[in-house]
């Protein structure tokens, strides 16, 4: 195989910015494209001049395809996705790849049972302030875990909410900032901070005229001991995540897109009881960064995707990893709206459980013209 035959399903905003990308790769080729809207299929076929289906289940069996890139709203990710591998597709999922664990275990394990590709959006793993705070925490130069911290607040108005009948339900979308705008910072902050083991946390909605959370903070516990914080919201300008991960031998900072690592000569643990002056405290050395010149965005995603396809590069976002943000997401508001402590892994049942009462209180929402265009600052 020289190019993957990629077929996209979802023709909105963001995935008629993936099919840009595509036809921009050398390792890629849009064969065909699906989505259930009528017009929109025909005017991307038009556009593309490539065949196109509302049902996504004939771009399938069209023989047409090596891959598929889902980029329909969540509920449908693992469905599709799912459907795609079991014919033997290799699939990129845009994130996150379920809304409860246990559509996101289902989506692993037919993965790794079909031995096919499956990857993530998760294009913020390409950064290269990302890729050398992993390098960073791989040497080991950080030192044991101690504590994390992150703060994420997004902003959306509530134009952006009335702008699709699936966006902010229960129904529809199955969240609303965890699942929705904060699953790349998540996913960063799981990545370089691990996967908690518990979680107390509290979600509401604070301004916005939705059902589901606008805000959502909650209180860490890691496996080894570590404790850490996390906030968000879509209700704050600007925009900046702010993330700390503090070692016993340094400090990573990273906010709004630059990477400080501050070393110490001698770790916490040591330094603390071999001082002897009162108000001592360890030497703290600033390092020089240099970061690694890389691609980004989404192309660099999708290029990878097709590589490790053709040549079993290593994958930047693995699909299995996308269970993480998932397992995060759904202890956060299952935390919340049960008032409790939760522990990771989620209870599967339990989680279902909140998810189909919250589905079964779902409002019908009326839109007066959906748009599909996605964010042009979020590349
Ligand atoms: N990675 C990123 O940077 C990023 C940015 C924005 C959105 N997203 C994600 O992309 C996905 C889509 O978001 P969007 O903003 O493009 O939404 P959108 O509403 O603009 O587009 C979704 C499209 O999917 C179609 N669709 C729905 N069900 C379908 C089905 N069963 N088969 C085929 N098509 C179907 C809809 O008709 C619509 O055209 C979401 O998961 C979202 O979280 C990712």
């Amino acid at each position: 195989m020289e190019k993957v035959r990629i077929g996209v399903i979802g023709l909105g905003g963001m995935g008629q910015e993936h099919m840009k990308s595509i036809k921009e790769l050398p390792e890629a080729e849009l064969t065909c494209v699906s989505d259930i809207d009528g017009e929109m299929t025909k005017k991307i076929c038009g556009d593309y001049k490539v065949p196109g289906f509302t049902d996504y289940g004939k771009l399938l069996e069209s023989n047409l395809v090596d891959a598929v890139l889902v980029a329909t709203p969540h509920y449908s990710h693992p469905e599709i996705g799912i459907a795609a591998m079991e014919q033997g597709c290799h699939c990129l999922s845009e994130k996150p790849i379920a809304v409860s664990v246990k559509e996101a275990d289902k989506f692993v394990e037919t993965s790794e049972k079909n031995k096919v590709v499956f990857g993530v959006m998760y294009q913020q793993r390409a950064l290269p302030e990302i890729r050398l705070a992993r390098e960073i925490i791989k040497s080991g130069r950080l030192g044991e875990i101690r504590r994390t911290c992150m703060v994420q607040p997004n902003y959306r108005n509530q134009a952006y909410y009335d702008s699709a009948g699936w966006r902010a339900t229960w129904k529809g979308e199955g969240g609303g900032v965890l699942i929705n705008q904060s699953p790349h910072g998540i996913d960063l902050f799981l990545l370089l901070g691990g996967l908690p083991s518990k979680v107390v946390a509290k979600v509401r909605t604070r301004l916005h005229r939705i059902e589901v959370e606008d805000e959502a903070t909650a209180l860490l516990e890691y496996p080894n001991g570590a404790w850490g914080y996390y906030y968000t919201t879509t209700n704050e300008a600007p925009p900046a995540a702010f993330m700390e991960i503090s070692g016993d031998k340094g400090k990573l900072v990273y906010h709004d897109g630059s990477l400080k690592f501050y070393s110490l000569k001698e770790s916490i643990p040591e330094f603390t009881f071999s001082a002897k002056e009162m108000w001592e405290s360890p030497e703290v050395i600033e390092e020089k960064l240099e970061l690694p010149e890389c691609e980004t965005g989404h192309k660099e995603i999708i290029k990878n995707f097709c590589r490790s396809i053709l040549d079993g590069e290593m994958l930047i976002a693995p699909g299995e990893e996308g269970l993480w943000t998932v397992e995060f997401m759904n202890a956060v508001i299952l935390s919340g709206r049960k008032n409790k402590a939760v522990d990771i892994p989620v209870d599967r049942e339990e989680y279902e459980g909140l998810l189909d009462n919250l589905k079964k209180s779902s409002q019908e929402k009326t839109v007066k013209e959906t748009k599909r265009v996605t964010d042009p600052r979020f590349k």
